[in-house]
């Protein structure tokens, strides 16, 4: 897998222990991640060199046991499991225990239909991040989407983060389908808040809906992400839990995966229109979205500035 450039071999351990090293070897350059796991060692395809979890070679299969060994380590990063999605932490290794990852307190919650929602942009990070904090793009879903007149509320920004809280408005059958109203002419208003705490997404639709977006730069033009939407719908908990898997199968299928198509489509239009003239100007009017470049702009300087 790679993290903005940085190709990691993973794997997992006798012990069902995960570790995630640099995927070169540290004798001839050879991916590690075509090798092959023996016990808690990951051996390189080439010439069998083991390495541990920590990336140190640790045996060299043609050296007589006695010999000592060269000090060849591959860099480690820091790996843990959580909500059923593995975490790599690219960084600073010491600095991993005290960036803390997203709470999602909905993943054990029964009474949330979990949506797993994976995507695959052609488009740098910067561009997918605008697209997720932007609600007046509205427009591209028109077809689809619920609400409609989005006001921005109330802007906060802080370290490497930005909030936005949205009113949007909803009429119709959809307001009773989603236990918001009564389905008739009257508007019912929401606040939808979208939290980017660098570098992943939280953003609520008051008491409709959770999503979780952690997003996966890959390199210039090429980004994924990974989300969990919560929904809670009304209907009777023990019909929930026998088509929870089902209904979030259709749910994606038939409905966000219309959503996210339309918007790769967007994003990947930006990416080639700036990859053809980088130079060009763009007029943003969004303070949100004003915020957030901000943010992107601040953590690519601290990037550039880390001794490496
Ligand atoms: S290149 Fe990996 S063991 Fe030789
Ligand atoms: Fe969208």
């Amino acid at each position: 897998m790679v993290i903005w450039h940085q190709k990691i071999a993973l794997y997992r351990d006798i012990h069902s222990q995960l570790h995630a090293l640099e995927d070169a070897c540290p004798h001839k350059g050879v991916a590690l991640h075509k090798g092959e796991v023996q016990g808690c060692h990951l051996l390189c395809p080439y010439h069998g060199w083991e390495f541990n979890g920590r990336g140190e070679c640790a045996k060299i299969p043609y050296f007589p046991p006695e010999q000592k060994l060269p000090l060849a380590k591959a860099r480690s990063y820091p790996v843990q499991e959580k909500y059923n999605l593995i975490w790599i932490f690219p960084g600073e290794p010491n600095l991993a225990d005290s960036t803390p990852l997203p709470k999602v307190p909905e993943y054990e919650n029964p009474d949330w239909l979990r949506v797993p929602i994976p995507a695959h942009f052609q488009a740098h990070f910067s561009i997918c991040n605008e697209n997720t904090m932007d609600v007046f793009h509205g427009f591209l879903h028109r077809g689809l989407q619920g609400w409609f007149d989005p006001v921005l509320l109330h802007l906060s920004t802080g370290d490497g983060y930005v909030g936005a809280d949205y009113r949007v408005s909803y009429q119709g059958w959809i307001t009773k389908w989603l236990g918001i109203g009564h389905g008739g002419d009257q508007v019912t208003t929401r606040t939808v808040s979208i939290r980017y705490q660098y570098p992943h997404y939280h953003s609520s639709l008051e008491g409709v809906s959770s999503l979780y977006l952690m997003r996966l730069p890959i390199g210039k033009t090429e980004t994924k992400s990974f989300s969990y939407l919560f929904l809670k719908l009304p209907l009777p908990k023990w019909l929930l839990k026998f088509i929870k898997p089902q209904l979030a199968n259709l749910i994606w299928r038939f409905l966000f995966k219309k959503f996210l198509d339309q918007d790769v489509q967007m994003v990947e239009s930006e990416q080639q229109t700036y990859s053809a003239n980088p130079q060009r100007h763009y007029v943003e009017v969004n303070p949100a979205i004003i915020a957030l470049q901000r943010v992107i702009i601040q953590q690519y300087d601290l990037f550039r500035e880390k001794p490496r």
